[in-house]
């Protein structure tokens, strides 16, 4: 165990390995997309080139840049041509591992002309999310992925499939496990690579999140296929990782600085923070590669440009 007053730069949780509870997880960082998607106003398009370079450089890896959506529909994210173009004259090739989310083949076709290599697919467990996000029903948005997968394939893409309102929908209320496993299964059937699980209003508990990845593994899905996407709107994202680690789930969603939210569901808040995850991450023993001080620094920075302090109790704890 390491001394807790030992370490630079920040305070350091106590170290307590946990032999049943993985070794590495990879994080896969949507601060840049789901975080800024719900800013009201127009953020400048180096800003977010800015912040995507630096979670990259904080060795945080996929980080999630933007969405190929229609711009009347999320139009803070309108700008996601020239935001792609500006990172690829920074980064070069690096830019185009970026991933990003695309609906439909319209959306495919902006991210094959800009020679992308990695895209997401959002789906919803309940017909009425369908029908305010994608302006689909239940059934036509796997019609409308069909084709845009099937195109993505065969160009050498990956496709990750994101699957809304696992655990509660602010319309329907609770929703089945039966029927959240059944969604799951379409999309890994019509190709996502890896499917996230999405608690988009943050209803989820630690028990419910265990019991969906026992149903998914019942039905052959085994946990590497999935992600977990918790928002933290009723405060259980960490309660429900640490569930998600219990159960052996490697890869987890979540935003710097906690910012986020959907604009398509009531209710929806920030997602995990990801300097929470790495307090806990690193309390536990368990890598991930990324540096927590560069992490913080950046949401404190962003912070400045959206005019208000970071949701995420750990930005707040290392920057008082
Ligand atoms: P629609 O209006 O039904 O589209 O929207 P359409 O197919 O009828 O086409 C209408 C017009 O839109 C046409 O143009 C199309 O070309 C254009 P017109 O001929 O009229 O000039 N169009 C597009 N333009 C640019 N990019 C496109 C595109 N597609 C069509 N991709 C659509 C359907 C799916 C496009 C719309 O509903 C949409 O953009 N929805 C996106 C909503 C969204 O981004 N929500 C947030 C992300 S999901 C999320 O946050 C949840 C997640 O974090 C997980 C969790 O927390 O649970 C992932
Ligand atoms: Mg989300």
């Amino acid at each position: 165990m390491s001394d807790p007053s030992t370490g630079s730069g920040h305070r350091l949780p106590a170290v307590v390995r946990h032999d049943d509870l993985p070794s590495r997880i990879t994080i896969y960082e949507v601060g840049a997309r789901d975080g800024l998607q719900n800013e009201k106003t127009a953020i400048d398009t180096g800003v977010k080139a800015d912040l995507i370079t630096r979670l990259l450089d904080a060795g945080l890896s996929p980080v999630e840049a933007t969405s190929f959506v229609h711009p009347k529909w999320v139009p803070q994210l309108a700008d996601a041509k020239q935001l792609m173009e500006e990172l690829v004259d920074r980064l070069g090739d690096r830019a185009r591992e970026l991933p990003v989310l695309v609906p439909n083949e319209k959306g495919l076709d902006r991210a094959l002309e800009l020679g992308l290599r990695h895209i997401a697919v959002f789906g919803s467990a309940t017909e009425t999310f369908a029908n305010k996000n994608l302006n689909q029903t239940f059934d036509g948005q796997w019609a409308m992925f069909e084709p845009t997968m099937t195109r993505a394939k065969d160009a050498n893409m990956t496709v990750r499939g994101y699957l809304s309102m696992c655990f509660g929908d602010p319309w329907e209320g609770q929703v089945e496990i039966a029927k959240v496993v059944e969604a799951g299964k379409r999309l890994l059937d019509l190709g996502a690579d890896e499917l996230s699980l999405g608690d988009t209003i943050g209803v989820a508990t630690a028990g419910h999140v265990k019991a969906l990845i026992k149903a998914f593994e019942e039905e052959g899905v085994p946990t590497e296929r999935l992600a977990l996407h918790f928002h933290d709107t009723y405060g259980q994202a960490l309660a429900n990782t640490l569930a998600g680690l219990q159960c052996g789930v490697t890869t987890y969603d979540a935003s710097a600085g906690g910012l986020g939210g959907c604009p398509y569901a009531k209710s929806a808040t920030g997602n995990l923070a990801t300097e929470d995850l790495l307090w806990m991450l690193d309390g536990l023993g368990i890598e991930h590669g990324v540096d927590l001080d560069k992490v913080a620094d950046t949401s404190s920075w962003l912070a400045g440009h959206l005019g208000r302090p970071s949701p995420s109790a750990v930005v707040r704890a290392l920057r008082s």
